[in-house]
């Protein structure tokens, strides 16, 4: 399974760091953004999978590890730097773990939210994997 991460284009100076998000960084439309923060120490996210929605996920506080499984194998990628995103394909079943203190990760969605585009049971994400 091949993991794709985004250069985050940024503006550096002694006084700080602009991180820039745009539409031809990214490689689908976005058409929503979200954010994770608060998340409790040993809290584990994610755990499902979407039909369609495709996600770019960036840590713009601290870390946390994203385990990501195509129903073949299985990659654990751990994001610290808000200068780096990670692609989220659909058809992909992520989890979210070992968030640290404060850790913030920022999610550009390329659809609406929608309850029917989730697959949030693996058997089921799995056996829809087999012939793909
Ligand atoms: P979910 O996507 O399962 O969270 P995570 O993958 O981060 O663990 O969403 C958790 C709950 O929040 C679920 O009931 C759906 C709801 N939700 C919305 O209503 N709108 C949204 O934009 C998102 C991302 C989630």
């Amino acid at each position: 399974m091949q993991i794709q991460f985004i250069d985050i284009p940024k503006i550096t100076n002694t006084k700080g760091n602009i991180g820039v998000l745009e539409n031809d960084t990214i490689p689908f439309e976005i058409k929503r953004v979200y954010y994770l923060f608060d998340v409790p120490s040993g809290a584990k996210r994610g755990g499902h999978a979407h039909k369609k929605l495709k996600q770019v996920l960036i840590a713009i506080s601290g870390s946390f590890d994203v385990v990501v499984k195509d129903g073949k194998s299985k990659q654990t990628i751990t994001l610290n730097r808000p200068d780096r995103g990670l692609l989220i394909e659909n058809n992909r079943w992520r989890e979210l773990e070992n968030f640290s203190s404060g850790a913030v990760c920022l999610v550009l969605a390329s659809e609406a939210y929608d309850e029917k585009d989730y697959i949030r049971n693996y058997k089921e994400f799995k056996e829809s994997q087999l012939n793909k």
